[in-house]
């Protein structure tokens, strides 16, 4: 159409496409000729070959072309050196970077932050250079959390993102499929590469009544997470609907869809609705609100859409629930809570209680906090436990700044920590507690794993929203509920808190606060990408040679693999001694670990292949476990079976993944044979190639090898890698 709205204001030329989806769901409903979900439609939406893709929810892989990339700094730094080792000039899709992970709490905001510039220096100019090369929006150290910031500016009804972070479906809040990936996934996209997902299937949640009182919509994903448990998402998107949703603020389903991470799920997400107009009106973009609108028939799901499994909440009837300790799922409504920390002797004392990160920073949560402290300080009291607050962004951290909020907080004894992850990613250098010694501290963050917070495994961590959060705080004890106990003020009386109350958004707008972002600039052909190549952080990337065009030719087996075998070679079980991590360089004779050998091979210019079994790559973390056999020079992975998301990786770093056509061949191979590999000169789709096994008694078998290499995976081979081959291609 004519419209043409941008998807940021911070992004010049780059605009939404709802388009797309439109004419990619008429294509998509002629074939499947049923009504889809809200997450189907946006997904489907988005798909790279709508006409061919097969679809079947929990079955077919979805190509996908998504709108934006996220990545936090952390991750960043492997994304974008491998990004760059292909000399692509530009991402294919707008991508930024967040400085949030590496900023350690300690004493306060200001000097955490000073103190974390000073100490990661040589990866902040690296990211920032970096960033400003390939045409990537910088958010400095300082500016808040991913989360937050895309939420802010990024995130928009109907749209598709990846992020190089487990909380990215936070984006939710604003109706957007934000997945959390691997940075190997995070360099496809920024390479034009389409992205591949295991169609998801579609829990629908329902919510009825209406959210009020001491309930938030935290309360929503901690009952949730106490249904589902930690593994009941998995492989499914979390689609919550029903007239219950118009009671939650944009930001308060952004906190639901950002600890949906918590239950595995691939995203969770929201219709579009009026709160997502009134957040979006507040954060400066009111034209993507009106397009939004003109589109919301396919910002919500069709009627009578199916899901794979319901679950119906009565927001009415939900009370405040606390989860853990040690884990997101084990759920306690707040009105049993006492009893369970007696029963279960979880230390009573609560030492310190935390409040903010990306999960629950919003200006509706530190309003309805400051509340609760005002309140405890009319009369008289500090808090009884520590008390930290942490803003997800520099622009919320501003407004409460401004507006009265954090004046609130230090005057009852609270600590505003800098507006990074701190230590909701552990990033705490906490001195109360001695490591082992056995003791509680509740947050209103989204994750409690056993040491997650301050590497103390004898530390109970409790999760909740941050006004029970705060409530606890007075009490010092986690025995207290603030419904139904009283606290007595330094007059000596007993009060009550009253309800918490708050402002969805700022009453008087929201301040900016310092300006922390850069964007690209204009002439990016000047700029240099820091890397000190004396540090030990940091490391150039060289490409992958492409294929040499050389029949391969007595090469040896690195390790013929029995059974399965999970991330990495490494624990891989050596078929020629039963033993894992020790293997036999074929060429000296000599044993020693798979890296090490691999290694020999690569400096010698040795290629290799290794032998595996059935399902091989099977729950490999999906980061390094294709690059590094590749990196070591590694020619084949041939396999009885392949796990299919290994077997893509492998292909896309221009490795050969190929099965025998008769698994029993697998038995033909001994660990010490030398082998050959013929038909690659004329490596074609659906054509097998064959592997002749040169035995050490001088016999040789013939085996056929299957692959499932298309056309343009086997372009990926030939250039090298996929990478190479989105490089090339950018050059013409
Ligand atoms: Fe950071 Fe914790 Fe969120 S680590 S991105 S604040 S989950």
């Amino acid at each position: 159409g004519n419209t043409q709205v941008a998807m940021s204001n911070l992004e010049k030329g780059k605009f939404i496409n709802y388009q797309r989806i439109e004419d990619n769901l008429a294509i998509v409903r002629q074939r499947l000729n049923r009504p889809l979900t809200l997450s189907e439609k946006i997904l489907y939406g988005h798909l790279d070959d709508p006409h061919n893709q097969d679809i079947t929810r929990g079955v077919s892989y979805l190509k996908l072309r998504p709108d934006r990339v996220a990545c936090q700094d952390a991750t960043a730094q492997m994304a974008l050196l491998q990004f760059m080792s292909a000399g692509i000039p530009t991402t294919a899709v707008p991508t930024t970077v967040h400085c949030d992970h590496l900023i350690e709490a300690q004493i306060g905001g200001q000097k955490d932050l000073a103190r974390a510039i000073d100490i990661n220096k040589e990866v902040y100019d690296f990211l920032a250079t970096a960033t400003a090369k390939y045409g990537i929006g910088f958010w400095k150290p300082g500016s808040g959390i991913i989360h937050q910031i895309i939420l802010e500016n990024y995130a928009f009804p109907g749209g598709l993102m990846i992020g190089t972070d487990s909380h990215t479906p936070n984006a939710g809040g604003l109706g957007m499929i934000a997945c959390g990936v691997g940075g190997a996934d995070a360099v496809d996209v920024m390479a034009g590469i389409p992205w591949e997902l295991k169609c998801p299937k579609v829990i629908g949640v329902k919510l009825t009544g209406k959210i009020g009182g001491w309930t938030t919509p935290k309360d929503v994903i901690l009952k949730v997470a106490g249904i589902l448990t930690v593994k009941g998402g998995t492989g499914a998107i979390v689609e919550y609907m029903g007239p219950g949703v118009e009671s939650l603020s944009c930001t308060g389903m952004g906190t639901i869809c950002n600890m949906g991470a918590e239950i595995g799920a691939t995203t969770s997400l929201f219709p579009f609705n009026h709160r997502m107009t009134d957040y979006l009106n507040a954060t400066k973009r009111p034209e993507i609100a009106k397009y939004a609108q003109q589109f919301a028939y396919n910002l919500r799901a069709d009627d009578s859409a199916e899901y794979d499994q319901v679950i119906e909440i009565n927001l009415s009837e939900l009370e405040p629930h606390i989860n853990g300790p040690f884990t997101p799922d084990l759920a306690t409504p707040l009105s049993k809570f006492a009893e369970e920390v007696k029963k279960n002797n979880w230390p009573q004392e609560l030492k310190v209680a935390l409040i903010g990160s990306c999960t629950n920073s919003s200006y509706e949560d530190m309003t309805r906090s400051a509340s609760i402290a005002r309140e405890a300080a009319e009369h008289g009291l500090e808090t009884k436990s520590k008390f930290t607050i942490t803003p997800g962004s520099e622009q919320v951290r501003a407004t409460i700044a401004r507006d009265g909020q954090i004046d609130a907080f230090e005057k009852v004894g609270g600590l505003v920590l800098a507006n990074a992850c701190g230590p909701c990613i552990g990033q705490w250098d906490r001195r109360d507690v001695k490591k082992g010694e056995a003791n509680s501290i509740i947050t209103s963050y989204n994750r409690n794993f056993t040491g997650r917070n301050d590497a103390n495994p004898a530390t109970h961590a409790f999760v909740a929203s941050p006004d029970i959060v705060t409530a606890m705080a007075f009490a010092g004890d986690l025995t207290f509920n603030p419904l139904t106990d009283t606290l007595t003020g330094n007059d000596g009386k007993p009060f009550k808190f009253s309800d918490p109350s708050g402002f969805e958004l700022p009453p008087t707008g929201y301040d900016p606060g310092v300006d922390t972002f850069q964007p690209p600039p204009e002439d990016r052909a000047r700029v240099t990408v820091a890397v000190d190549p004396k540090s030990d952080r940091l490391q150039l990337l060289e490409p992958f040679q492409p294929w040499d065009n050389l029949k391969p030719v007595d090469i040896p087996i690195l390790i013929k693999v029995k059974g399965k075998c999970k991330n990495c070679l490494i624990g891989a079980i050596n078929a020629q001694n039963g033993e894992a991590n020790n293997i036999q360089n074929k060429i000296t004779g000599e044993w020693g670990p798979v890296p090490t050998v691999a290694a020999w091979y690569k400096s010698n210019n040795k290629p290799w292949v290794v032998i595996g079994d059935h399902n091989y790559g099977e729950g490999s973390s999906r980061e390094h476990a294709a690059l590094e056999p590749r990196y070591l020079g590694g020619l084949a992975i041939i396999v009885r079976s392949f796990a299919r998301i290994h077997e893509t990786n492998l292909k896309k770093q221009g490795m050969l993944a190929l099965t025998f056509v008769d698994p029993t061949d697998y038995d033909k191979i001994q660990p010490d044979d030398k082998v050959d590999i013929t038909g690659l000169e004329s490596f074609a789709p659906g054509k097998n190639l064959t592997l002749v096994a040169k035995h050490k008694d001088g016999s040789k078998d013939e085996i056929a090898l299957a692959h499932s290499f298309n056309e343009g995976q086997i372009e990926w081979f030939k250039a090298g890698s996929a990478l190479n081959l989105m490089a090339k291609s950018a050059q013409n």
